[in-house]
């Protein structure tokens, strides 16, 4: 995609002007984080974790998250990229590595959104041999319809049909990211003109 519209940057809801649907409003996403956060304080209870976020798109969702945790917990981030637009390349590239070591600590990543699976499968592929005492994955969205790798994703916020969404954390060419609530990009954003 070579020719790709630039969000108009005209008037101040030039961002909700271009989504479609909000499919999941504020309020909706709070009480499934609450929900999810309950879920994984109970499951680590007695245990320390280490919540391994995956940069950018999931910051927003871990910040939220650990606010509701009541375990002891760290945080690291790895940057990873597949995408390519609304497409994804296939390949996953490694952008940036832990701060620390892995190694022996109960891991839990924190993803914003599986779509076809190929970037938690290597995430998790190369966490796994950097020996951690345990793997777990979180992720706020998940979008079977894509699905080309199985994940066994352990706390889920929701499924999202096959469209591409922004807000919350996630973007759409690094805009979008500050909706409070999550939406469905009107498919002319992306389209070549
Ligand atoms: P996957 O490797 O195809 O599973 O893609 C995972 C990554 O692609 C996610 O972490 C997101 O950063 C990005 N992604 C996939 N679908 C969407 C979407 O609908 N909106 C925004 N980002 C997406
Ligand atoms: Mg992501």
């Amino acid at each position: 995609m070579s020719s790709l519209r630039t969000p108009c940057l005209c008037g101040k809801n030039f961002m909700q002007n271009d989504i479609s649907e909000i499919i999941f409003t504020e309020s909706q996403i709070q009480k499934r984080v609450k929900e999810l956060a309950h879920e994984i304080s109970d499951d680590y209870k007695g245990k320390q974790v280490t919540m391994v976020s995956v940069l950018k798109g999931a910051t927003i969702f871990l910040a939220d998250l650990m606010k509701n945790l009541s375990i002891p917990l760290s945080i690291d981030f790895m940057a990873v990229s597949s995408y390519k637009n609304t497409e994804s390349s296939g390949i996953v590239r490694m952008i940036m590595d832990l701060r620390e070591s892995p190694e022996n600590k109960n891991l839990l990543i924190i993803e914003d959104i599986i779509d076809t699976g190929l970037t938690m499968h290597y995430l998790c592929e190369n966490l796994k041999t950097r020996r951690p005492k345990s793997l777990k994955i979180c992720s706020l969205l998940y979008k079977p319809a894509r699905k080309i790798k199985e994940i066994k994703i352990d706390y889920l916020g929701f499924e999202v049909p096959d469209k591409f969404v922004v807000g919350y954390g996630m973007d759409y060419n690094e805009i979008y990211r500050n909706l409070p609530y999550i939406g469905i990009l009107k498919p002319d954003v992306y389209r070549r003109k």
